[in-house]
């Protein structure tokens, strides 16, 4: 196994299933309010993703090795929940966090993408993690270039973060994409400099770090898919879905309701 070089037709269709992944969140965004139940979000997206894209939601079903199949079409991540959250019929209160992680598979191309929301007006702790964790993505998908290793991207994004007091979930990671949803290679949001796989035009992947308030322990509760950290702690998440271009990276998964890119980044463009 190794990791696979995508050409020049695959990059099309990539950036077609990324956008359409980004259009998701850009669909659902007005529908995040306090009163909504995660559930009917998972039905307004999945109606969205089928009859207005044309897309199939990765997530239903996915049932990789060992896990009990997911039973919905997007994952709802909230406070303290670091991932994979399920969809159930509890409203979201005001305050809350939630993390809407979104895949669609378009002409069999995965495109993959998350963001944090605020429901209704959110406490300082939770705005500030929500935003450091936005620009950890960011300095990590800074990294990206040829000739630059999967450990600078980790190591980017264990430093900002940690420096900030926050800190980095270990047990999950970033990962190629293609025609399968996870593939090589792991994207680790922790690391040293200059180690691991070294970074080739053409590949593909995401970076999509879980940072946490407090320590960075998880657990994972009954339904076989949600985790949470072991010490209640906030938890937030963004990812983006990366191509590795002749000069740099490219970010697939943006659409016209993308948050602003850092000024760190646009300043680095410049
Ligand atoms: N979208 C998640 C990721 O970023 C994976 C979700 S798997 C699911 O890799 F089955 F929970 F949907
Ligand atoms: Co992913
Ligand atoms: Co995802």
């Amino acid at each position: 196994m190794s990791i696979t070089i995508k050409s020049g037709a695959d990059i099309d269709a990539m950036r077609v299933a990324g956008r359409l992944a980004s259009e998701v969140l850009d669909y659902i965004t007005p529908f995040v309010k306090p009163g909504v139940t995660t559930e009917e979000l998972d039905k307004l997206c999945h109606d969205y993703m089928v009859n207005e894209q044309g897309c199939v939601p990765a997530p239903l079903n996915y049932a990789p090795g060992g896990h009990t199949p997911y039973p919905k079409s997007i994952c709802t991540s909230i406070n303290h929940q670091v991932c994979h959250g399920v969809p159930n019929d509890r409203p979201l209160k005001d305050g809350d966090i939630v993390n809407l992680d979104i895949t669609v598979i378009k002409n069999g191309w995965h495109g993959d993408t998350s963001r944090m929301f605020i429901v209704g007006n959110g406490s300082i702790a939770a705005k500030r993690l929500c935003a450091f964790t936005y620009d950890a993505m960011w300095k990590g998908i800074a990294k990206v270039k040829p000739g630059a290793r999967l450990g600078d991207i980790g190591h980017a994004i264990q430093t900002f973060a940690e420096s900030n007091g926050f800190s980095v979930v270990r047990e999950f990671c970033g990962h190629g994409i293609g025609l399968k949803f996870h593939e090589e290679p792991q994207v680790l949001h922790y690391g040293r400099p200059g180690t691991l796989e070294e970074l080739k035009p053409g590949m593909i992947f995401t970076i999509e770090p879980m940072i946490n308030a407090g320590k960075k322990d998880i657990k994972s509760l009954g339904d076989g898919w949600t985790i949470v950290t072991k010490d209640r702690s906030l938890s937030a998440q963004w990812e983006h879905t990366i191509l590795v271009t002749e000069t740099g990276y490219e970010v697939l998964t943006l659409s016209a309701g993308s948050p602003p890119i850092p000024d760190f980044i646009l300043q680095a463009q410049a």
